[in-house]
């Protein structure tokens, strides 16, 4: 499994990690079993929110006697993240996952709550060893400003997205904003949250015949293609330890530059979305 640095934490995280939305909705040992077979195979970023119902609980049970091997994220809901209410939140985060820290914390999606306060509270966790780093998901670059702005350069470890291969908007601004700034960015929904494309459809067909030079599966070739740039990381979901172990795969995949840049032509970033007019 690939390693890199999470932008400035400079801790090396696994290109390929665990999401855990609606990881508690099926059957719980199953879904433990593959977080910790996940594990196994170097999958060690685990992805979970207190917005996902018990996924924090499930999580705790697959962790326990491992936390030194996890780099374990959460998030606090944004109408949670005034600046008592984020300590309070994060709080609630550890005991549910039993654990005494959270590698990184990160604001859901920016609520009514000021940034300063949030930031403030997530500095005060750091302080207090609760948590290693902070983020934020869902951040345009006017967002991604203001915090810079705020918490000055080198604070900001990661802005977690929407990015799938169906779903490239964040190559335009969102990408290269990070990239200079250091900032990892960790691709949510890698497959579309279940719309990955099948093996029917032009672009489904090119990854199967990319997979096949491979001994590899279009998941596989899809999730590598997403982690491309050194600033990248991907967190697909996976209930069962056969999917954990399929998606773990990707993580030593390399792609030449022209499957590359035949999955690009497969499925095209799109134009750039219209500016809003200033008032
Ligand atoms: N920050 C945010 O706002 C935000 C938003 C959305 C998601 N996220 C995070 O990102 C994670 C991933 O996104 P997601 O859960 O929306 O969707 P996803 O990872 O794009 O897709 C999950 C779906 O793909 C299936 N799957 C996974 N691996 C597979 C494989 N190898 N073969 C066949 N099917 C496979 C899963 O099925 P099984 O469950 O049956 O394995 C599930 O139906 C979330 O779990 C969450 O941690 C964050």
């Amino acid at each position: 499994m690939e390693r890199r640095p999470f932008g400035p934490t400079k801790r090396k995280v696994p290109v390929i990690g665990q999401g855990t939305w609606y990881i508690d909705s099926g059957d719980r040992a199953t879904a433990v079993a593959a977080l910790r077979r996940g594990l196994d195979l170097g999958m060690t970023q685990i992805d979970t929110a207190e917005m996902y119902g018990d996924a924090e609980v499930v999580v705790a049970e697959a962790i326990a006697g491992r936390r030194d091997e996890v780099f374990l994220v959460s998030k606090v809901l944004p109408q949670n993240a005034s600046r008592s209410g984020t300590l309070a939140a994060c709080s609630r985060s550890l005991a549910r996952l039993r654990t005494d820290r959270l590698d990184s914390y990160l604001l859901h999606w920016r609520g009514k709550h000021p940034l300063p306060d949030t930031i403030a509270a997530f500095e005060q966790l750091e302080q207090e060893g609760k948590i290693l780093s902070w983020g934020v998901s869902n951040f345009d670059v006017p967002d991604l400003e203001e915090v810079r702005e705020i918490a000055g350069d080198g604070r900001l470890a990661c802005n977690q997205v929407l990015y799938h291969l169906q779903e490239r908007a964040i190559e335009h601004a969102v990408l290269p904003w990070c990239d200079k700034h250091g900032v990892a960015v960790v691709a949510y929904s890698p497959f579309g949250h279940g719309d990955f494309p099948g093996p029917q459809t032009p672009g489904g067909r090119v990854l199967q015949e990319i997979a096949a030079t491979h001994h590899a599966t279009a998941r596989q070739v899809g999730l590598r293609f997403l982690v491309r740039r050194p600033s990248l990381f991907a967190i697909p979901k996976a209930s069962t330890p056969e999917h954990a172990v399929d998606n773990a795969g990707a993580g030593d995949l390399q792609l030449t530059e022209a499957e590359l840049a035949r999955i690009d032509a497969a499925f095209p970033l799109g134009p750039r979305p219209r500016e809003l007019p200033t008032l």
